[in-house]
């Protein structure tokens, strides 16, 4: 089975700093993603002062992995690259997914956690972090060394499949 197949959601990481190469990576493949009219209408933000970390992962209830996280790699929609309107949500989601993947074949754990579109979590994060209106911070993945290994579980169903029409 491909790499899609392992990936899952790592919460948990053991106290190491992943080296900067290997959040490079993250970042390239982050930018290999397809996007509306090749705008790749995208920019990051790469956190791993502690303080931060601390601070984001106060901002939302689910926001918690990213206390104990090596780096934090926020995703941001920048609107004034993007070409065709309504597009960007879809860019940044295959970006971040690009983002996971990558983190697997690395042997990295990686969470994504949702901002964009709860209004008062992008606000946090935009005044924390100085983030112009021209950009979207859509998620935060937080990434480190997992702690453990996990199990992924297989959820093909067939029932969602229809053929020639719904
Ligand atoms: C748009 C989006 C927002 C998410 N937000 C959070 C979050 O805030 N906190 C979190 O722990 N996980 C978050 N996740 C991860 C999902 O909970 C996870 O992908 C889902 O439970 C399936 O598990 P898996 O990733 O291990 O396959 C988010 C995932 C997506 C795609």
């Amino acid at each position: 089975m491909s790499l899609i197949f392992k990936r899952k959601s790592v919460r948990k990481y053991r106290d190491e700093r992943v080296p900067d190469e290997l959040i490079e990576n993250l970042l390239k493949a982050a930018m290999q993603a397809p996007s509306a009219c090749n705008a790749q209408p995208w920019e990051f933000i790469v956190v791993s002062k502690k303080e931060d970390k601390e601070a984001i992962s106060k901002m939302h209830k689910f926001a918690t992995p990213a206390r104990e996280a090596s780096h934090l790699i926020i995703t941001l929609g920048n609107l004034n690259e993007s070409k065709v309107h309504g597009m960007i949500e879809q860019d940044l989601g295959a970006c971040n997914e690009n983002i996971l993947l990558q983190a697997t074949h690395e042997g990295l754990g990686a969470v994504w956690l949702g901002f964009h579109p709860i209004e008062d979590r992008v606000l946090k994060l935009k005044e924390y972090l100085n983030i112009p209106d021209y950009c979207i911070p859509f998620s935060v993945i937080c990434v480190g060394w997992p702690e453990s290994e996990g199990e992924v579980k297989l959820r093909y169903d067939k029932s969602k499949v229809h053929f020639d029409r719904f």
